[in-house]
């Protein structure tokens, strides 16, 4: 689905304050000190407790996934100090033509200064810009402000509610969302692409 050039771990995206990049295991022990956050997990189905393994295993999958095209997981590391990962957002699931679904995390010492607008709107962007996604899905719990104030400035609408299995065994009840390509406020979104994709 995404073409060769997210293939490869040298793909980077450059916003103003960040770099987004490929998961790397030397994150692992990061991701595991940010997402042991209840705050962060709250409203997310990452597993609680957030364990070294957990974290392993989930950057080796990304990786995989990214070399095979099948989805695009990248991490957030403010351009000063690259190698420490403050967030996650990805791309999962997409086929050709289809849909994919974006998710994202950002480490509570660095919300609320537009950091994840700032990223995904480059990476929306970016997904609109390198396949021939016709849209993007994504969802947030109904409490989850910031995460829906921030999919509707990226030009994201309500499609309704579902109940979903949260990690901790219970449920989690979301809002489901979608941005269609003609409907992104982004550089690219609103444009075919002009890239093939596998
Ligand atoms: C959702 C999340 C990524 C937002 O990251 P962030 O960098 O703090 O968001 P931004 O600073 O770009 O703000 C996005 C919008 O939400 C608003 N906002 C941010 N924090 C808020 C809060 N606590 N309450 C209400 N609004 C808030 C901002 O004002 C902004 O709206 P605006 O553009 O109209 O001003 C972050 O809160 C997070 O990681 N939460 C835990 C994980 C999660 O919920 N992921 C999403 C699952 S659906």
């Amino acid at each position: 689905m995404f073409p060769e050039i997210t293939h490869d771990d040298v793909f980077r995206l450059e916003t103003e304050r960040l770099w987004l990049r490929w998961p790397r295991l030397a994150d692992a022990q990061a991701f595991v000190v940010l997402i042991n956050d209840p705050e962060v997990t709250r409203h997310t189905t990452l597993p609680r407790p957030y364990r070294s393994q957990d974290a392993e295993d989930f950057i080796r999958f990304a990786c995989a996934a990214n070399a095979a095209g099948e989805s695009l997981y990248l991490v957030l590391a403010p351009k000063r100090d690259p190698n420490t990962p403050i967030g996650v957002i990805s791309s999962e699931g997409a086929q050709s033509r289809g849909e994919s679904r974006l998710g994202f995390w950002l480490a509570r010492a660095f919300w609320g200064q537009g950091l994840m607008s700032e990223a995904a709107s480059a990476f929306v962007d970016l997904v609109f810009k390198i396949t021939s996604l016709e849209r993007i899905v994504s969802a947030a719990a109904p409490d989850n402000i910031a995460s829906l104030r921030l999919q509707e400035r990226l030009g994201f609408t309500r499609t309704g509610r579902t109940v979903i299995d949260a990690a901790d065994g219970g449920s989690l009840e979301i809002i489901t969302t979608e941005l269609k390509r003609g409907g992104a406020r982004t550089t690219f979104g609103a444009r075919r692409p002009k890239l093939s994709s596998t």
